[in-house]
């Protein structure tokens, strides 16, 4: 009776750790509890607690790369009822898998995506496993050849179905800004802030859908997938077609960020 599995009433992160560091730790936890917060359930772990099971779960550096997942729902009271009775644990879940390296054609010829309204409700900056929209997204991304679905609302950019979506015009990185709209990426966050500590110019604001389709480039932004170069969205080319510039400067900082965290740096 599990209320994540009977109503998908819980929350989850996905935290990269790269020979054992994880990778911005402290964000993701944060955003653990904002999640929690908005769904009305207490951490049932304090940070130690968390950090711990972390370490236990990846092991003592230098360990390979791996993500690990991590789930709370409400826990599992007698009967189905939306109300939950008081006096319920929640259920904790975490598991650790390997992180496959990168597939080199993406560097090359980036990957496809395809667009569609966004048909979420309206609390997206909750990481919720309530995920059947994401899932429906992501199958028809894949059954149009591409890798992932760019949503839009009332004509605005908001997210992809498992990622955040940046795009570059006039040099400039543009992502929409933080709403109850769009989840809070870690890796778009990141991102900003390499943008930021290597002058290169970003703005947080509104994306209409046509500024996408002509934009010099785009980009996707995930824990697991990192930033990522779109090369086509709808079947129609990005810019040239190519990986841009502008994602190779992005590409070589974010991976020499993973380095410092590799070597325990940050
Ligand atoms: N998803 N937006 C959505 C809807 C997402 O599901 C994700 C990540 C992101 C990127 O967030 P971050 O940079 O913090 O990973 C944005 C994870 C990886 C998943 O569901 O597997």
């Amino acid at each position: 009776m599990d209320r994540g599995f009977i109503f998908g009433d819980g929350v989850y992160e996905v935290i990269p750790s790269y020979g054992g560091y994880f990778l911005r730790l402290e964000q993701h936890l944060n955003r653990l509890d904002a999640s929690l917060a908005s769904i009305r359930l207490d951490n049932p772990l304090s940070r130690q607690e968390w950090r711990s099971v972390l370490r236990h779960l990846v092991g003592a550096p230098p360990t390979p790369d791996q993500s690990v997942y991590l789930q709370i729902t409400r826990g599992a009271p007698p009967r189905r009822d939306h109300l939950c009775p008081d006096g319920v644990s929640p259920t904790v879940f975490a598991s650790a898998s390997p992180i496959k390296p990168r597939d080199p054609k993406i560097a090359t010829h980036g990957v496809a995506c395809i667009t569609r309204p966004d048909i979420r409700w309206q609390r997206c900056e909750v990481k919720s496993t309530s995920l059947v929209a994401a899932v429906m997204m992501r199958r028809e991304a894949e059954d149009a050849g591409a890798l992932e679905t760019i949503m839009h609302r009332d004509g605005m950019v908001t997210e992809g179905a498992v990622s955040n979506v940046l795009v570059i015009e006039s040099d400039t990185i543009m992502t929409p800004p933080i709403s109850h709209l769009l989840l809070p990426g870690i890796t778009r966050e990141l991102a900003l802030l390499l943008a930021e500590e290597h002058g290169i110019r970003y703005l947080e604001e509104p994306i209409p859908l046509a500024t996408l389709r002509n934009a010099d480039e785009i980009w996707l932004s995930s824990s697991t997938r990192e930033v990522l170069p779109v090369t086509r969205l709808d079947g129609e080319p990005v810019g040239d077609g190519q990986p841009g510039q502008l994602w190779q400067r992005m590409d070589r900082l974010y991976q020499a960020y993973k380095e410092q965290v590799r070597n325990g740096d940050v």
